[in-house]
């Protein structure tokens, strides 16, 4: 694969202070020179419902659209009630329907999440991980980035201080990369 890998990034918190949201905009400073990182926001998806699944909202086709047009995908998970949030599951399960015109299909993907908790969303992303399967994505293995007690390692302004938690990130976009041209491209 030639020239900069498209990576789509999409947070699953709708919070005004969300640290997820936060955590993906440091991702955007921190990508290297041959990748291109971009955000989608979730927050306008209706919630799934398979009556609707043949009329999509517009917002559906757009993330269908920008999924498929990038090379790798980056999740930026919270952690609620040990899994990934409804927000975050209902826009995986809009993208892969209807049935055979999964948009998430051979795309690479990089997962990462911020929590309060002491483990950073560990459980999340396994879960997360788990849905990769049906999908047919193909997750990252390492690093894992788990930003644990989130509420310590960004600023008033959302700024992410912490420095290790910005070398794993930056360390997580490097390795996408890679992982992204070792798969070759699927996009559109
Ligand atoms: C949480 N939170 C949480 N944290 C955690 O580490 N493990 C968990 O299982 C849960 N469960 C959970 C459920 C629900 C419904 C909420 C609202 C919250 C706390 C969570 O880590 C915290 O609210 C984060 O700030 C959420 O991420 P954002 O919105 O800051 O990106």
């Amino acid at each position: 694969m030639h020239g900069k890998i498209r990576i789509l990034g999409i947070a699953g918190s709708l919070r005004q202070g969300s640290y997820n949201r936060a955590a993906l905009q440091a991702a955007l400073s921190l990508a290297p020179q041959d990748a291109l990182l971009e955000v989608f926001d979730i927050s306008d998806i209706p919630p799934f419902s398979e009556d609707l699944e043949q009329r999509p909202p517009v917002k559906v086709l757009e993330l269908k659209q920008r999924t498929r047009a990038a090379d790798a995908i980056l999740f930026v998970t919270p952690e609620y009630n040990y899994s990934i949030p409804g927000v975050l599951k209902n826009a995986i399960d809009w993208g892969s329907r209807p049935y055979g015109d999964n948009a998430w299909d051979g795309k690479p993907v990089g997962i990462m999440g911020a929590s309060i908790g002491m483990l950073g969303t560990a459980r999340a992303q396994y879960h997360l991980r788990q849905c990769c399967v049906f999908l047919n994505m193909y997750p990252l293995n390492q690093p894992e980035v788990m930003i644990a007690t989130a509420g310590s390692k960004f600023d008033l302004e959302g700024n992410l201080t912490d420095q290790h938690s910005r070398e794993k990130i930056s360390q997580l976009l490097v390795a996408l990369v890679d992982w992204t041209r070792k798969l070759g491209s699927k996009s559109e």
